[in-house]
């Protein structure tokens, strides 16, 4: 956990697929969130001295055999609470409400008509449309307890304790289909707990960077880049911190897009000045890949060739005790699903780069108390490029699971060519950032065409965009025609080998969004 003086809201976790939403939506709102298992102890709340807890929804019944459930003494501990959906069943349960199973079971929008009087919904419309997605709900109010809002299925549909700062409401304002949700969550931090709002991403920076001194000390950390926006945004980070006393290892390994190597050379060798030591392994992972046409095993044998590059470089650096890590904080929360009793326990993820335990460094994980957009937010504030603080993910294993069958150069060139147009006109179109993730992947199929008077067997290229915000489903992203087809002209027309451009349609689930 964060230090204990810090400013903070716990987030007490019953199994929704929205406890990082609510986190994030705290952290907007410049308070400090934590998402904690339900089973936090009395002790351990204490401890972390939090300015509001807030209890999650979930999936369960209050009456199912096996709810989850909190320790009944955080009612009385005279810390503000906002119960949500289950967390207000739960809640209101607790303090001697009745909760029952309706017969008109609410799922979507809904419209709302709230008591403006109430400070959680101070400054609000009186009417409003919320997101419900419910099946029990509070039917008995006794007479401690006030209603605060209500809608045609729902008579309480917020409440509060006359007594305690214990508030509650059954829709979710967490989420965006909740119009005013975000100013109700403000409500509840300023006007309830009385944060003050200091989780600014500067004063992240500042403290991040002393604690990476108190960490290191004289030491010397090694950090790996791939590319992408996370380990780019831990070493500039780093080197605020340690300046010269920052390593980096970049390892070219043949499966990287147009450019990206020599655009990460530029950034943190030229602009940042720190020591890169760039390996160039294509021909390496080009010669363990031959033949290789099993997804499962190119990646195995990619993060392998990859530990060995990175570790035979490493050896060369010497003095360095620290390796870097650009862990984040979902990495961090392990959340077990749902039914199986949920609880979110904070975890070390130790391999997310991909780096053994065996190679004997202490981790620096600089990152691993923010969301994506915080440490978008905070590269930005480093001066790091836009392109690199918006990038798109990218795989560690690269264009290799992006050809269908066996990698070769040839292969991995038109890929690249056409990779870097489709990337280009997403840009120019202006959609880059409304996109999650967009590319081309090569089936190298032969299909039939007509080029000048001759028949001619090609590749085809499918492009993929989805929108996403968490990646474990996605939507395929409705590119307007037009700009597919410049798209494909443009491919077929300057990438030699492809006669044929399709887009993926698909959704994940079933899909997903890598072809292999
Ligand atoms: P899928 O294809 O599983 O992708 O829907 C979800 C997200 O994960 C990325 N992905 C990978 N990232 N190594 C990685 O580092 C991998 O082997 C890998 N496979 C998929 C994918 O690009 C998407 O962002």
């Amino acid at each position: 956990m964060m230090d204990d003086k810090k400013e903070k809201i716990l987030i007490l976790d019953f199994g929704s697929q929205y406890a990082q939403l609510i986190a994030r939506r705290v952290r907007e709102n410049n308070v400090y969130s934590e998402i904690v298992s339900h089973k936090i102890t009395i002790a351990e709340i204490q401890k972390a001295n939090p300015k509001g807890i807030i209890l999650s929804g979930g999936p369960a019944s209050v009456y199912a055999k096996n709810a989850p459930r909190c320790d009944e003494g955080i009612a009385a501990l005279g810390i503000p609470i906002l119960g949500i959906c289950y967390g207000m069943q739960l809640g209101c349960q607790m303090l001697g409400a009745t909760v029952r199973p309706t017969t008109a079971r609410e799922y979507g929008k809904t419209a709302c008509t709230f008591n403006t009087e109430s400070k959680l919904f101070k400054a609000l419309a009186r009417d409003a449309v919320v997101w419900m997605s419910h099946g029990d709900q509070v039917v008995e109010l006794p007479a401690e307890f006030e209603s605060l809002a209500f809608t045609n299925n729902c008579p309480f549909a917020a409440v509060k304790h006359r007594r305690k700062d214990f508030y509650a409401v059954q829709f979710h304002p967490e989420v965006s289909h909740t119009p005013q949700g975000n100013h109700i969550i403000r409500n509840f931090l300023y006007e309830i707990c009385g944060c003050a709002g200091d989780w600014k991403m500067h004063s992240y920076i500042e403290k991040s960077v002393s604690e990476i001194r108190k960490q290191v000390g004289e030491g010397r950390v090694i950090c790996g880049l791939s590319g992408g926006v996370d380990s780019a945004v831990t070493a500039a980070l780093i080197h605020r911190a340690i300046g010269n006393r920052l390593s980096c290892i970049f390892v070219d390994n043949g499966l990287l897009r147009n450019y990206e190597a020599d655009e990460v050379i530029k950034t943190f060798k030229e602009n940042f000045t720190i020591d890169l030591h760039a390996i160039d392994a294509q021909n390496r992972f080009l010669e363990k890949l031959k033949g290789v046409t099993d997804p499962e095993k190119k990646r195995k044998i990619i993060g392998h060739e990859f530990i060995e590059v990175f570790k035979e470089e490493a050896k060369k650096i010497s003095q360095a005790k620290f390796l870097a890590q650009g862990t984040l904080y979902p990495d961090v929360i392990e959340s077990i699903p749902a039914h199986g009793g949920p609880t979110v326990t904070i975890k070390s993820h130790h391999n997310v780069g991909g780096l053994p335990a065996e190679l004997g460094f202490e981790l620096v994980e600089p990152l691993r108390l923010l969301f994506k957009d915080e440490v978008r937010k905070i590269g930005e504030a480093l001066g790091l490029p836009e392109e690199l603080v918006w990038r798109h993910p990218f795989p560690g294993p690269g264009l290799a699971i992006r050809i269908i069958g066996e990698v070769t150069k040839p292969r991995l060139d038109i890929l690249r060519n056409a990779d870097r147009i489709v990337i280009e006109e997403i840009r120019k179109a202006g959609l880059y950032r409304s996109i999650a993730q967009c590319f081309a992947v090569l089936l190298p199929l032969s299909t039939v065409g007509v080029m000048g008077d001759e028949r001619s067997y090609e590749n085809v290229i499918a492009v993929r965009a989805v929108e996403t915000t968490d990646f474990m489903t996605a939507n395929w992203y409705r590119i307007p025609y037009d700009v597919l087809e410049i798209i494909s002209s443009r491919i077929i027309n300057e990438v030699k080998g492809v006669n044929r451009v399709v887009y993926d349609i698909s959704t994940k689930p079933p899909s997903t969004i890598e072809w292999e």
